[in-house]
């Protein structure tokens, strides 16, 4: 008999249908001459129910053993259900017992476990309902991602992890070396990276996005998803130093088919998931945050907000609210900022474009006015900023200036100057974080609990 998975037999079981099952106990009620043992294989939030009767072989020592998170394969029949909530459960004919777990010392127990509880137990935290919720919806948002760029025509690109260049110039980076660090060989410049692995410094990818032009340029249009690393130190609930980012790229784009594409993006997302998850999102409303659902539908259903980066100043510059950092056109907007103008004044995402120059990367397009560039970030009620986008600078004599401004090495850039040397053409792209995004889905509060192992200052356990 092949097993099934409990999501398959909750939706498409019959009664009188002959199963088996396999999966982890989530609770034991003992009545007299039977149990009833909820089995859950983390196929759905629900599990399903199996009844066991005394004349099932074994069963004083199987219900012995069948504690929460202990491990069972059970073989018997599926009945209509008569208790409520449920509209079938496993009549055990069967039962073998993989593995116990011992009540006296297994940590998920019937009671509700704070989230910074759960992150001691990274092993063993996706059994409890909510993280298994995150990671099943964490799981629906990767596939529309995918869904979306391909049904387009977009080529998803596997770039580097390890890479040679800051593609933000924020300096945020993890170093790659294996130079012995108690001996570090040194030059009277400095550290001799010529007996480096690479030759030169080498670090994790803060972002795909280079890479993802250099194909844009062949391709047309791409995609990139995968890990990205940042090495800011920063204990928020919103950074990780290890998280996952979404980075397409347009050639003959300019920044409004980027924006259009973003907010089309986020609204198809959405709808997926409403769609596929619909108990794990009922779930989240109910226990997380009453809103999700609401946020979600608002979502797929309004236009986002446009204003430029002027604009939201002269916005924030007019609000009755105090802010704890200061407000003035030409200093980068902060989280408090940010949410202030999505959650209370648009009340959903907002896109704010034309940032001045001074604080976004050297690779946007410089506007007319020389002060500005044509940068899109989209705000979202909660979170801030979820996406980081722009045009990018294709006019080789532009760039190559905003290179020497910025006294950024232009020789190790000569490949991404090549670009605009060969072929150039207006292209744009943007960069979504992943977990920001699931985070923004499920309502969770911290960001490290919407990707299974979170990476984060002096935590790299699991
Ligand atoms: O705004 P960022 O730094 O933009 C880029 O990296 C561009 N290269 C993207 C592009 O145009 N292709 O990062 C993009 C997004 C942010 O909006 C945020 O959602 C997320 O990545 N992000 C983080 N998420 C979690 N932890 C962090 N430390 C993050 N830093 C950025
Ligand atoms: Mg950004």
């Amino acid at each position: 008999m092949t097993t099934r998975r409990i999501q398959d037999l909750l939706k498409n079981g019959q009664p009188e249908e002959a199963v088996t099952l396999q999966g982890w106990v989530r609770t034991k009620r003992e009545q007299k001459g039977f149990s009833f043992i909820e089995v859950n294989d983390g196929s759905s939030l629900a599990g399903l129910q199996v009844v066991m009767h005394q004349d099932l072989p074994d069963y004083a020592d199987i219900i012995r053993k069948l504690n929460t998170g202990a491990s069972v394969e059970v073989t018997g029949t599926l009945v209509a259900s008569q208790g409520k909530g449920q509209r079938i459960e496993l009549k055990a004919e069967s039962a073998i017992v993989y593995g116990e777990a011992d009540p006296e010392t297994y940590p998920l127990q019937k009671k509700r476990h704070s989230f910074e509880f759960l992150r001691t137990i990274g092993h063993l935290r996706s059994r409890t309902n909510t993280l298994g919720a995150v990671f099943r919806v964490r799981n629906a948002c990767a596939t529309a991602i995918h869904n979306f760029f391909q049904e387009r025509g977009f080529l998803w690109i596997h770039t580097p992890i390890i890479t040679a260049s800051d593609a933000e110039g924020a300096g945020e980076l993890f170093t790659v070396t294996t130079l012995d660090l108690k001996k570090v060989p040194q030059t009277p410049a400095g550290i001799d990276f010529s007996q480096d692995f690479f030759g030169k410094p080498a670090y994790l990818t803060v972002s795909g996005q280079l890479e993802a032009e250099i194909t844009a340029l062949t391709f047309t249009n791409v995609y990139t998803f995968g890990p990205t690393f940042r090495a800011e130190n920063s204990n928020t609930s919103r950074h990780l130093a290890e998280f996952w980012m979404i980075e397409p790229e347009m050639a003959f784009c300019a920044l409004d088919g980027n924006m259009e594409l973003a907010e089309t993006f986020l609204k198809y997302v959405f709808k997926h998931v409403l769609e596929t998850c619909p108990d794990d999102m009922a779930f989240f409303n109910q226990w997380v945050d009453q809103s999700v659902i609401q946020t979600a539908e608002n979502i797929i259903n309004s236009e986002f907000g446009r204003i430029t980066y002027t604009e939201a100043i002269d916005l924030l510059e007019k609000s009755d609210r105090t802010f704890e950092y200061p407000v003035a056109w030409g200093l980068d907007l902060q989280s408090e900022h940010e949410r202030y103008l999505s959650e209370d004044l648009f009340k959903k995402p907002v896109i704010v474009t034309d940032y001045p120059a001074e604080f976004k990367a050297f690779y946007m397009r410089l506007n007319d006015d020389g002060k500005t560039v044509r940068a899109m970030d989209i705000l979202a009620p909660k979170i801030g900023e979820i996406v980081g986008g722009s045009q990018r600078e294709e006019r080789l004599d532009v760039l190559e200036r905003r290179i020497q401004e910025r006294n950024m090495p232009a020789e190790e850039l000569w490949w991404y100057l090549d670009l605009r040397r060969y072929g150039t053409v207006p292209h744009s792209g943007f960069g979504l974080g992943f977990e920001r995004l699931v985070q923004f889905m499920t309502g969770m509060q911290n960001i490290r609990d919407v990707i299974p192992f979170p990476r984060f200052p002096q935590s790299a356990d699991f």
